[in-house]
């Protein structure tokens, strides 16, 4: 295989994790990560444009002679990313790692995967979907539904758009304040109302090139700010792999119910995706049923991913693009990999910005994937609500999260915070 240039679209930790597998690859010639952060900085170039800027992209890939683009998160693919860059004579013949616009409906529409998860058998939870133009229906409904009750904005609302109502006049609250005051945009003119499933939540990645695809390792990540897994939900405080309950005969079960006619229903469908698929799954009583899709890997999720994924991940990117993900093996690291996210005080509030970070060299045995920092005057500091994602390895997972807390409390700035009890169910 000859070399390539990559240019990487993003600035969380999950591009900072990306960037750090990628500069390994010996596949890799130059990176360029747009926006990116102080923290990608270290394994590429920065760009400073925005991921939906496809102006910008056409002139950098033209520029820097880019042969591989990677959206890290949803934002540009489902905006159309891909079809923008295929339908451009000038840029077609760049691989894109990631779905058609249509593909990115997986995640991009609740209602569209619910009605693909329909047709092609896929366990998920009961539902139906209301618009203003049946509004009445949808009240009603809701009055005889069981509680709690799960309702969800359609469109993309960065991760807020999901309501677990825990009485019927709360649902019926939420339900009217999202359609007829459009509380998520236009992301909520249409509702999907489902039913609660209880259980706990992992998330399974496979990377496919339409045909074939390989999974990447497994996870489970942290949502909410508080210990206990209580408080507002954030974009992830933290993540563990492999998921201990995750055994070889329920991952079967993933793979034969969801993985495999995934995969197959948007062939059959002719929906072009190349790309990872996010399985974000919940176990109810040793069943797995999806709670979500997303077109795209997870945050906080990659910084334990990446690690733990042994194979070159350029590599992998160009197998996807030739369809020949079936000659792929993908080794996962029999280590635990984990991850501790420090973040801002306020957070998922407010917050402030431009604290001064530091302590980075003396963190030891773990890697420190930046997320929401910058470079200013020559020092690294705070630029985001979650900041900095601590990854260690271990033979176990609490040996592996010993080590990121130890390293954790070496990274100081003024208002930080972070959960001491990441991996808590698994002691
Ligand atoms: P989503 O944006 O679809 O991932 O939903 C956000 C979070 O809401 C999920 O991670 C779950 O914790 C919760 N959730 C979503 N749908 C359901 C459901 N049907 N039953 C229980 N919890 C859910
Ligand atoms: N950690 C969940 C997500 O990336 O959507």
């Amino acid at each position: 295989m000859s070399s390539y240039n990559i240019l990487l679209l993003g600035s969380g930790g999950r591009e900072c994790a990306i960037s750090w597998k990628l500069r390994q690859s010996k596949l890799c010639k130059e990176l360029f990560i747009a926006p990116g952060n102080a923290g990608t900085a270290q394994y590429g170039t920065n760009l400073p444009f925005s991921v939906t800027d496809f102006e910008e992209i056409k002139r950098v890939c033209l520029e820097d002679r880019i042969d591989i683009l990677f959206p890290g998160g949803e934002d540009s693919l489902v905006a159309g990313i891909y079809d923008f860059v295929k339908n451009d004579p000038e840029l077609k013949h760049i691989i894109v790692a990631g779905p058609s616009q249509e593909g990115a409906q997986l995640e991009g529409s609740k209602a569209f995967s619910k009605k693909f998860m329909e047709r092609h058998n896929i366990p998920t939870a009961a539902y139906r979907e209301f618009t203003d133009e049946n509004f009445e229906e949808g009240i009603a409904y809701l009055k005889q539904h069981d509680l709690p009750i799960v309702l969800k904005a359609d469109g993309l609302a960065a991760g807020k758009g999901v309501i677990i109502a825990q009485s019927t006049d709360e649902a019926v609250e939420a339900f009217t304040t999202m359609i007829k005051e459009a509380q998520f945009g236009d992301a909520s003119k249409k509702v999907v109302v489902e039913q609660f499933l209880d259980g706990i939540e992992l998330s399974v990645f496979a990377l496919s090139d339409g045909t074939n695809y390989v999974r990447l390792p497994e996870a489970k990540d942290y949502k909410r700010i508080g210990e206990g897994d209580t408080g507002l939900n954030t974009g992830g405080m933290g993540a563990i792999s492999p998921v201990p309950f995750a055994d070889d005969a329920f991952m079967q079960k993933i793979t034969e119910r969801i993985i495999e006619p995934t995969v197959r229903g948007l062939k059959q469908e002719n929906i072009i995706y190349q790309g990872f698929i996010f399985f974000g799954l919940i176990n109810v009583k040793g069943e797995p049923y999806v709670i979500e899709y997303n077109c795209r890997m997870g945050d906080p999720e990659t910084e334990v991913v990446m690690p733990r994924l042994e194979n070159d991940l350029v590599e992998l990117i160009v197998k996807m693009h030739e369809g020949k993900l079936n000659e792929v093996t993908v080794q996962h690291d029999k280590r635990a990999a984990c991850t501790v996210m420090l973040v801002s005080e306020g957070y998922p509030g407010n917050y402030p910005k431009g604290r001064v970070m530091t302590g980075f060299d003396k963190v030891n045995s773990s890697i420190a994937f930046h997320a929401g920092t910058s470079l200013k005057d020559g020092n690294t500091v705070t630029s985001g609500g979650r900041v900095i994602a601590i990854t260690s390895y271990g033979d176990t997972i609490q040996d592996a999260l010993k080590t990121s807390y130890e390293n954790a409390a070496h990274i100081e700035y003024e208002g930080r915070y972070y959960r001491k009890d990441i991996g808590y169910e698994f002691k």
